[in-house]
């Protein structure tokens, strides 16, 4: 079997994701809060999304809920000054595009301002009027559908969504309407895998996909759940290539076991003074106080 394993050299742009839906190339997405991470994930995969997920991730919050615009101001303009090559995608938080079109735009374009090439949104035909007006203003929108972790409490917790024949079928409105005010690719979160494949074979724009099975047209994981950094239960549709919060507390350790031994730093990890200057200090006497 032929694996098409790299990222294009050139920079990513919706056109191309486009092109890609029609061509069947799989659109590789992942996460990057902050610099390292972005300078990680940026030769390798297509699209880097600044999401909402940094306040459970990285804040140490229960949910998304409380992430801010100037939270994620302050993440996508450390993940946007390494000038990435993936496409970059910011995540508009709660309360950050529900009150008026004029404070949507506002946020989402203060987005774009700081270097983000879209934005990403969650909901369906309650958000379409603010998609249009995104989209009005030449800010390119990228939708959400299924479990939508900004409405944690109404779907009370994270649980798969659309399994009922009248639920699916209001998502599959949802995609199309979507569609329609202008989005340019559409994030299908923990929702039945033919659900999935009925909604991308239905669009012409991409599909996105995290717990939505196999077939949308290219696959989203948080980059810390890809590197197995967070401690706990991990869902089923997660799967880690590396076991990276075991293998950082182990370094961690070494490191940390070497300083009690005494055997970090060595000479050749220290700096040396010029050997005139180190007679001089060893003969050097406190000055009696005055
Ligand atoms: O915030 C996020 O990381 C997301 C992805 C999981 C799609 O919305």
């Amino acid at each position: 079997m032929s694996r098409t394993l790299e990222a294009p050299v050139e920079r990513v742009t919706i056109p191309m994701l486009q092109r890609w839906k029609q061509d069947g190339r799989r659109v590789v997405t992942t996460t990057a809060y902050d610099a390292v991470t972005a300078r990680v994930a940026s030769p390798v995969v297509d699209v880097i999304l600044v999401g909402d997920s940094v306040g459970n991730v990285c804040l140490g919050f229960d949910n998304t809920l409380p992430v801010s615009v100037a939270m994620m101001n302050h993440h996508l303009e450390a993940v946007a000054r390494t000038r990435p090559r993936a496409m970059l995608v910011a995540d508009m938080p709660f309360l950050s595009f529900h009150l008026n079109a004029e404070d949507t735009i506002r946020n989402a374009g203060g987005f774009l301002q700081r270097g983000a090439d879209a934005v990403k949104l969650e909901g369906g035909t309650k958000r379409i009027e603010m998609v249009r007006a995104l989209v009005n203003c030449e800010i390119p929108v990228m939708g959400h559908l299924g479990l939508t972790p900004q409405s944690v409490n109404v779907m009370g917790g994270f649980k798969v969504q659309a399994r009922k024949a009248d639920d699916a079928l209001r998502l599959l409105d949802d995609a199309r309407r979507l569609q329609e005010a202008g989005c340019f690719a559409l994030v299908l979160e923990g929702i039945p895998a033919e659900l999935a494949a009925r909604a991308t074979e239905a669009l012409t724009i991409p599909t996105i996909g995290i717990g939505a099975g196999p077939a949308c047209s290219g696959q989203v994981l948080v980059l810390h759940d890809v590197l197995g950094l967070i401690e706990g239960h991990r869902p089923k549709f997660v799967r880690a290539y590396l076991d990276g919060f075991k293998l950082l507390r182990e370094a961690l350790s070494h490191w940390a076991a070497d300083v009690r031994d005494g055997a970090f730093p060595t000479a050749q990890e220290s700096y040396r003074l010029p050997e005139s200057v180190g007679h001089a200090i060893a003969k050097w006497t406190p000055s009696k106080p005055t």
